[in-house]
């Protein structure tokens, strides 16, 4: 892997290796040294808690010098353009870039601007590769073989970068996936996955429920039953298994895609998830050292 701009055309192969290394590393919880010497930029020009702390962390538990580029407090605030930003961050020394720009396609961008590996954090609506890798690597710390596990994406799908990684990642893997949502939440062309407008039919055959949510920064917006239709609340989640867990890549938005005392309950994987982002990130960054020069 020379630079992870998203999941779609990756192999099975090439995810379960990178999903594997995340769990052996979730397990021994240990720094290593994978990315020594090297630079690491981490360049957010949209909002993050989980993705840049974890990213920040992971990057210096492989060894890696990190610089932190802020866009608010940086040189295109005096009309410097994004190329020029970006082949400054390479020239000053950068051997990976880690970036999120609320426009699709950036990543890819500044990937061929500059030739530097890039690790997509977030592009608009396109891709968030490493919450999904990071989704799996626990699903699979907890169901083990994820072939067949039955999947429902919830929400605002069509905004959401997050679930269309998480399907192109889990596709391969063999994941069973039905995405549910009212329809000007649902894709189109339907992602080569079923599709629902009726989670109280859905809930009771899953494993897993994956919430959204309402992506309003790209202009969706929560209609006044959205909570009635599709929020998970106490009620809903009695129809699932008892065995069925529930997920969301946060932030969540409590009393919209979900209820509070769900999202706190026993069924709620929501903390868990955050606890595989570090080792996620890790393992992609020596994924990707054993490329660099
Ligand atoms: N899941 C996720 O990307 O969260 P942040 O926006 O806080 O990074």
């Amino acid at each position: 892997m020379k630079t992870l701009i998203g999941l779609r055309g990756l192999g099975r192969a090439e995810i379960e290796s990178l999903v594997d290394l995340s769990l052996e590393i979730h397990a021994i919880g240990q720094p290593r040294k994978s990315m020594l010497g090297r630079t690491i930029c981490l360049a957010f020009f949209e909002p993050s808690t989980r993705t840049r702390l974890s990213f920040d962390l992971a990057a210096q538990r492989v060894g890696g010098d990190v610089v932190t580029y802020n866009p608010a407090t940086s040189s295109t605030t005096k009309g410097e353009s994004l190329r020029d930003t970006i082949a400054t961050l390479r020239a000053i020394g950068s051997d990976v870039l880690v970036v999120r720009h609320s426009r699709r396609g950036m990543a890819e961008a500044m990937h061929d601007w500059t030739g530097m590996p890039v690790i997509n954090a977030g592009d608009g609506d396109n891709e968030h590769p490493t919450q999904a890798l990071l989704d799996l690597a626990m699903l699979k710390g907890r169901f083990g073989d994820l072939l067949n596990l039955r999947l429902a994406i919830v929400g605002d799908v069509i905004h959401s970068r997050v679930a269309r990684s998480l399907v192109y990642g889990a596709q391969p893997l063999g994941v069973d996936i039905t995405l549910v949502g009212p329809d000007e939440f649902l894709p189109k062309e339907g992602w080569g996955v079923r599709s629902s407008g009726d989670l109280d039919s859905v809930l009771p055959d899953i494993d897993v429920v994956y919430l959204l949510r309402v992506q309003q920064e790209r202009g969706a917006s929560v209609s006044a039953d959205y909570h009635t239709q599709f929020g998970l609340t106490p009620d809903r989640s009695m129809m699932m298994g008892s065995e069925a867990v529930i997920m969301h890549p946060g932030p969540i938005n409590r009393g919209i895609e979900i209820d509070s005392s769900v999202a706190d309950g026993p069924r709620s994987l929501i903390l868990e998830q955050v606890s595989f982002g570090v080792p996620t990130r890790m393992a992609v960054f020596e994924t990707l050292a054993r490329e660099l020069a």
